[in-house]
């Protein structure tokens, strides 16, 4: 049995609709294939991006979306990407297969793409082999009203109209793939690059600098100390493999029991690994002007068998929602620092919340979780406490039990729940404080197996469910969590 008090009367801080951000990198299927087909697709478009794949992002509220890389952003110069299609020119992406990149999507096409969606754009700029100009060129080319030479190239281009243009990122794993550099060298490179990325007119940028690699904790120290005036946001990333071991990840859907519990106890780190960034942050901005921006996290297996290994194309399971549910809630906890979140990515690659294959197209068990949380948006995180049972595996253990509640603006209590244990179910006795609960309604998403997933022949085989295995007495609310399963409960205050 597990204790979940809440306090529905306090307000702890706002959960930033950011969190349930996206990431879309020039890699595999996931632009191209993923969501560009091109206008002359037999797939039925809009501009050449698939209506499917448009309407299920669509649907989730998406409100950020992260682009062109990843790794692929620091080799990437956005003037091949400009103009008639037929002229663009034709590189090596050199990261991810080897295969060539044609430019056809490039920035009018990702701008659309977002208005499209109704997303706010977050575009990665070129450090580690890109110039300072070309960077200040290219916000000049978006953002820009006036008379300018990048301007009017724009209007040549067809769009007369500067976009909004907020979130830009200034280099991406500069420790690594962006450059291989030391943190101090970046953070003198982050002050110059920065400061030509311009504000035009009323288009005020949030710049974001390249944060850590999971527990680097001294490229934040650096990165704060050195350069924390001149920027809105830091970043982080941390991916979760069942291993632990790049060279064998793990594969996604064939796995035992001590590979679930493994993936769930890795994915708790980021809980670790956001507190000790976010103490360090705290020392040189205590007014948490700076964002901590997760701006790449999810799972990372071997790729399906057959496939490109460069293409990191993975299935999803109820693993993977899981890992999802837990990361949302370790994210709504932190959300005084963490204001933003990109889970990687959005199609065909990594943790994707849509795979598809020709003109089909599997919404994912993780595109569920999203669907559930996105209650979550903008309402205010309020207290809660869980005193949950140990879920033990061969000497190791972990809580059962994540949690994380909030108030929206109607009112409404939100309750998450993920029931970590792959084959026992938990009772929940939940208490909430400062407040009557009214009607409630739930949503659970649970499977038959902890390998279970969608596939093209059986797309519903995860899908969420009504829940209603839950009684109220006296504001004592009782529930019962299926094994494996993610429930959200909505309450009306
Ligand atoms: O998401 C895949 C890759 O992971 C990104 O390109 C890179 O930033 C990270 O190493």
């Amino acid at each position: 049995m597990a204790k979940l008090i809440i306090d529905a009367d306090s307000r702890l801080s706002t959960i930033d609709r950011n969190i349930y951000g996206h990431f879309s990198e020039h890699l595999g299927r996931c632009i191209y294939e993923g969501i560009y087909v091109g206008e002359d697709s037999p797939i039925p478009n809009t501009e050449g991006m698939r209506n499917d794949v448009l309407e299920a992002l669509k649907r989730l509220q998406i409100p950020v979306l992260r682009w062109p890389g990843g790794c692929f952003a620091d080799e990437y110069h956005w003037k091949d990407g400009v103009g008639p299609k037929e002229k663009r020119k034709r590189m090596i992406n050199t990261h991810w297969g080897g295969v060539v990149e044609n430019n056809h999507f490039g920035t009018h096409e990702f701008l659309r793409l977002c208005e499209l969606i109704g997303a706010e754009p977050y575009i990665s700029g070129n450090v580690g082999s890109g110039t300072v100009a070309e960077m200040s060129e290219w916000v000049e080319y978006m953002t820009f009203d006036g008379e300018s030479p990048m301007a009017n190239w724009r209007r040549e281009n067809g769009r007369e109209q500067p976009w909004k243009l907020t979130y830009f990122g200034v280099g991406n794993e500069n420790w690594g793939c962006g450059g291989n550099m030391r943190p101090e060298y970046y953070a003198d490179l982050y002050r110059q690059y920065s400061c030509y990325v311009r504000n035009y007119g009323d288009n005020k940028i949030f710049k974001i600098a390249c944060g850590a690699n999971s527990q680097d904790y001294n490229w934040t120290e650096v990165l704060m100390r050195e350069a924390a005036r001149f920027m809105d946001g830091l970043s982080l990333h941390y991916y979760t493999l069942p291993t632990g071991n790049w060279k064998d990840k793990g594969s996604a859907t064939d796995f035992d029991d001590k590979q679930w519990f493994d993936t769930l106890q890795r994915t708790l780190f980021m809980d670790e690994l956001i507190r000790r960034h976010a103490a360090i942050m705290n020392q040189y901005d205590p007014d948490k002007r700076v964002a901590l921006i997760v701006d790449e996290w999810g799972t990372w297996y071997n790729v399906e068998p057959g496939t490109n290994p460069g293409f990191l194309y993975q299935q999803n399971t109820m693993r993977d929602a899981l890992v999802a549910g837990i990361n949302l809630n370790i994210f709504h906890q932190h959300s005084d620092r963490v204001r933003m979140a990109n889970i990687a990515q959005v199609v065909n690659v990594l943790q994707a919340v849509i795979l598809t294959e020709g003109a089909g197209m599997v919404l994912t068990p993780t595109y569920h979780v999203f669907d559930m949380y996105k209650v979550h948006q903008g309402a205010s995180l309020v207290y809660s406490r869980a005193e949950s049972p140990a879920y033990e595996m061969d000497g190791q253990t972990i809580d059962q039990l994540s949690a994380s509640a909030s108030v929206d603006a109607n009112n409404r209590l939100h309750i998450s729940l993920c029931n970590l244990h792959h084959a026992d179910a938990l009772e929940v006795a939940c208490e909430v404080r400062g407040a009557r609960a009214g009607d409630i309604t739930g949503t659970v998403l649970t499977s038959e197996s902890i390998q279970s997933h969608n596939t093209f022949e059986d797309p519903e085989a995860v899908k969420p469910a009504e829940f209603r295995d839950f009684q109220l007495a006296n504001d004592q609310l009782a529930v019962k969590l299926p094994a494996r399963s993610v429930v959200t409960l909505t309450v009306q205050l």
